[in-house]
C-alpha cells in the first residue's frame, strides 16, 4: 500500500505556550477504534468557548500537530479550546477516512471517535455547541472533509489542506482492508465525478439530513505530487454542488493571501472559498490567522459569529 511519505517540519511555536497541552484518558462511551483525545485548554478561556478540532497529517501526532501549527499561541490569545485527536493507527498514523464506519453519520470509526471528543468538550467546558470547528492538512484534511460530511450537525465550518474530496478514498466494496485503504486513483486525480455525484456522497454521508451544513475553506498547491491538484478541483466541484452554487467563481483574487495563490469565492453567501497555490508541493503552508478568520474565532464580544448567528435565525 502506498502512503503518505511527506514530512512535515514542525515550525517553532512562537513563544512560550501559557497552558500545556493534555491527554484525556477518561474513556468515551463511543469510540471504537480507539482514538487518542489531547486537549489544548488556555488558561484565559472565554465563556461559552469555541472549540477548533485539528486532526494531523499521516505519520503525525496529535503532539506534532500541536507543535508543528500556531493555534495553540492563538487559543492563548482568543480563548478557544483544541481538540487534537491522535490516530490509533500505528502502521501510518493516517486518519481512516475509507472505511464505510467511519464515512457515516454514527456509522462508526474515527469520525465518531473525534466526534465524542467534541461532545465530551462542550459539556465539560460549557463551550459553544454553535462554533465546533475543522481544520487539517493531507490526511488531516481528508478528516476535516469526513468530519464536515458526516456531521454537518455538529461542525460550524471547515478548513482544508492539501486534501480530496469527501468520498474519494472510499473503499471498493471488495476490498478486505476497508480501513486505511490508499485510494490510488484519487490521489493521482484519475478519480473525477460530476458536481451531483460528489454532493449525493456527502448527502448519502447522513441521510435525510436537511439542516447546517459547514461552509468550507479549501487550500492545495498546483505542484502538489502527493495528491494530484485534480482533488482540488473535484473538491470544488464537489462542495459547489452540496451548496448549489455555480461552478463558476462569483470573485477571484490573485495574490491572496500570499503572491502567488489564487482567491475563489463560490456562491453569493460567502460559504465556500478555495486557494490555488501556484508551484506550491503537498508541503503547503497553513495560514492560521486565514483560518482562524473564517471560523471568526478571533472575535471576542458580543458581535462574533454573526455568518453563524444570522443563517440560525433565518431558520
Ligand atoms: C453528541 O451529542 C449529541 C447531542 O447530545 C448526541 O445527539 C450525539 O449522539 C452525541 N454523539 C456522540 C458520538 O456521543
Ligand atoms: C474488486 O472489483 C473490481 C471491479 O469489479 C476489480 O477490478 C478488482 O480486481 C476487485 N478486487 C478484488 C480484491 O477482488
Ligand atoms: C497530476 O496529474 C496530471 C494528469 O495525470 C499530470 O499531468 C500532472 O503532472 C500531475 N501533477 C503533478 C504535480 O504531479
Ligand atoms: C439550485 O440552483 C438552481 C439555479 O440557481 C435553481 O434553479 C434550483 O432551484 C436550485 N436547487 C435547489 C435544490 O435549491
Ligand atoms: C497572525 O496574527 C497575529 C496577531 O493576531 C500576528 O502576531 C502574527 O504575526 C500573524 N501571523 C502571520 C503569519 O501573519
Amino acid at each position: 500500500m502506498a502512503m503518505l511519505t511527506t514530512v512535515y517540519l514542525l515550525a517553532l511555536a512562537t513563544g512560550a505556550l501559557s497552558a500545556s497541552i493534555q491527554k484525556i484518558t477518561t474513556s468515551l462511551d463511543k469510540n471504537p477504534s480507539k482514538v487518542g483525545f489531547y486537549l489544548y485548554v488556555p488558561d484565559k478561556l472565554v465563556s461559552s468557548p469555541p472549540v477548533l478540532v485539528n486532526p494531523h497529517w499521516c505519520h503525525g501526532s496529535a503532539l506534532d500537530a500541536y507543535k508543528g501549527t500556531q493555534y495553540a499561541a492563538l487559543a492563548d490569545q482568543h480563548g478557544f479550546l483544541i481538540i487534537y485527536p491522535d490516530s490509533s493507527n500505528t502502521a501510518d498514523k493516517c486518519w481512516d477516512v475509507s472505511s464505510p464506519g467511519t464515512l457515516r453519520h454514527d456509522g462508526g470509526g474515527d469520525s465518531l471517535g473525534i466526534v465524542s471528543m467534541v461532545n465530551y468538550t462542550l459539556a465539560k467546558y460549557k463551550a459553544d455547541p454553535g462554533r465546533v470547528f475543522v481544520s487539517g492538512v493531507s490526511s488531516g484534511a481528508m478528516m476535516t472533509t469526513t468530519l464536515v460530511a458526516t456531521y454537518p450537525d455538529v461542525f460550524a465550518a471547515g478548513s482544508a489542506y492539501s486534501g480530496v474530496p469527501f468520498g474519494c478514498f472510499q473503499a471498493p466494496t471488495n476490498t478486505t482492508a476497508q480501513v486505511d485503504y490508499w485510494g490510488d486513483a484519487c490521489a493521482t486525480g484519475k478519480l473525477t465525478k460530476s458536481p451531483s455525484d460528489w454532493a449525493s456522497l456527502v448527502k448519502e454521508a447522513y441521510p435525510g439530513y436537511n439542516g447546517w451544513r459547514a461552509k468550507m475553506q479549501i487550500f492545495h498547491g498546483t505542484a502538489d505530487t502527493t495528491l494530484n491538484y485534480t482533488c482540488f478541483t473535484e473538491e470544488v466541484k464537489q462542495w459547489n454542488g452540496v451548496f448549489n452554487y455555480s461552478q463558476t467563481a462569483t470573485t477571484v483574487t490573485p495574490n491572496t493571501p500570499v503572491a502567488g495563490w489564487t482567491k475563489s469565492v463560490y456562491g453569493a453567501d460567502d460559504w465556500f472559498e478555495a486557494y490555488s497555490a501556484a508551484g506550491v508541493t503537498h508541503n503547503i503552508q497553513q495560514q492560521e490567522n486565514l483560518t482562524l478568520a473564517w471560523f471568526d474565532l478571533a472575535c471576542t464580544g458580543s458581535d462574533c459569529f454573526r455568518w453563524g448567528k444570522e443563517v440560525i435565525e433565518r431558520k
